[in-house]
């Protein structure tokens, strides 16, 4: 039998999402080599439609790894968000109420191209739609990932694993059972998003609280729209031609003075489940994961590939201390530090997500009690600090997450 393709990497990043792209190139800065496996072709990645907001911090961090110019063109910079209840729209000022923060609308797979271009600029290896891909030995001091590349076998002997490869990868399963503790809820509804070719009827987001449940008015550039509304986790596309979407969505936004959404023609349309999961801890030996590998937030407070930033932005400063200094004091901590921002961001996703959607066997008590919630949030300055300090990032330098 031929012998495997050996491809040897100080650290092994197996998943080309936007976990392990920055971490590539976060390491590459830092003096780091890596080889990213991607179990997709690149542009199947490349053009995934995800994530929209990008918190303060992962817009500064992407500019100081010198891979903002494209999204400090084209990105849209907000410095509020609009909360609709009650048929009214009460805005929440991001900017005065964080002192000066604010949030960028720039669509993930923008920030997934941007990183490609960069790992491409210096040639940066990323192996594409790798197949049977095994992680063996991170609970020793040699770690490997074996895997079948256009019909060969291949193996990157390694000295650390990053699993980046998102909610449905393999290196969460590979780790042994009973090491990890896992916590996790499932919501009773998804979201169907669709883009659409229509000018977006508001310059600001709009979260929708409506009884026949919730919705949400995003956009990507001042032509396209982006919008989602709640509905069944298993909910057939096929039942929702594009007419009933948009008197939905028209029926959410409703308010009032005569709140209308502009129409065009839908260019994708899909349904998300909701879920909040953690991973504990997020580390087993030699054996790192990050971003929706370890983690899941409902998306309703728009913090998935915020974390999954956070995450990276750890590791790669954990892994340049080791090489730098020979310790594994910093990796060490990894789990720990990023599972106190973690849960905070799960904490705010799961109220985020309680607050706007309409639950099953939801009686007017809880609807009322939902509208109250928003009424304090959109009057009394101290709750809506809160949830702009929660919405627009919290520092990276958490009490106890010094680096
Ligand atoms: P992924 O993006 O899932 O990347 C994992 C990669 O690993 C994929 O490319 C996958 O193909 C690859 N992979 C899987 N298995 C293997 C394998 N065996 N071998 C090799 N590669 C493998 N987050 C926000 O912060 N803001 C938002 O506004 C927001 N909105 C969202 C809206 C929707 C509709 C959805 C679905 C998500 C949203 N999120 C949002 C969440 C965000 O998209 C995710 O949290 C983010 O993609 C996580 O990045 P990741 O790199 O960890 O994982
Ligand atoms: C978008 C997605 C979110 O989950 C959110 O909370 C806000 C905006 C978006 O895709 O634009």
């Amino acid at each position: 039998m031929a012998l495997p393709k050996t491809i040897r990497a100080q650290v092994g990043i197996v998943g080309a999402g936007p976990a392990g792209l920055l971490l590539a190139h976060l390491l590459h800065l830092e003096g780091v080599e890596s080889v990213v496996i991607e179990a997709q072709s690149r542009k199947h990645v490349e053009e995934r439609v995800r994530a929209g907001v990008l918190e303060q911090g992962t817009v500064d961090l992407l500019n100081a790894a010198g891979v903002g110019e494209r999204m400090r063109r084209e990105g849209l910079v907000h410095y509020g968000i609009e909360l609709c209840f009650d048929r009214r729209g009460h805005r929440i000022d991001l900017h005065s109420l964080t002192g000066g923060r604010a949030i960028t609308v720039y669509a993930q797979h923008e920030v997934v191209k941007d990183l490609f271009q960069a790992r491409m600029s210096y040639g940066g290896p990323i192996l594409f739609e790798v197949e049977s891909v095994r992680i063996e030995g991170f609970d020793g001091d040699a770690p490997r990932i074996r895997f079948r590349s256009y019909g060969d076998e291949c193996e990157i002997p390694c000295d650390y694993i990053a699993g980046c490869d998102g909610f449905h990868g393999v290196c969460r399963p590979s780790i042994p059972s009973g090491i990890l503790r896992f916590y996790e809820k499932t919501y009773p509804f998804g979201w169907l998003g669709i883009l659409a070719e229509a000018k977006p009827a508001s310059d600001e987001l709009i979260y929708a609280n409506h009884e026949d449940g919730f919705a949400l008015l995003s956009m990507r550039t001042p032509r396209i729209s982006r919008l989602y509304l709640q509905c069944r986790p298993d909910e057939d596309l096929s039942e929702w031609p594009d007419p009933r979407i948009w008197e939905e969505l028209q029926r959410r936004f409703e308010t009032v003075d005569g709140f209308r959404l502009n129409e065009g023609p839908v260019f994708q349309k899909g349904v998300t489940a909701m879920r909040s999961f953690v991973a504990e801890p997020m580390q087993c030996g030699r054996l790192f994961l990050a971003g929706d590998a370890a983690h899941i937030v409902p998306p309703t407070g728009a913090k998935g590939l915020n974390l999954a930033v956070a995450d990276v932005r750890m590791l790669a400063h954990a892994l340049a201390c080791r090489y730098r200094t020979g310790t594994e004091q910093m990796l060490n901590r990894y789990s720990e530090i990023c599972l106190r921002r973690v849960w905070r961001a799960q904490h705010f996703s799961w109220w985020m997500t309680s607050m706007l959607h309409r639950f099953e066997g939801c009686d007017g008590f809880d609807h009322r009690r939902q509208l109250a919630e928003l009424n304090q949030v959109t009057s009394l300055r101290a709750a809506a600090v809160v949830l702009a300090e929660n919405y627009t990032g919290l520092p990276f330098d958490l009490p106890g997450e010094r680096l």
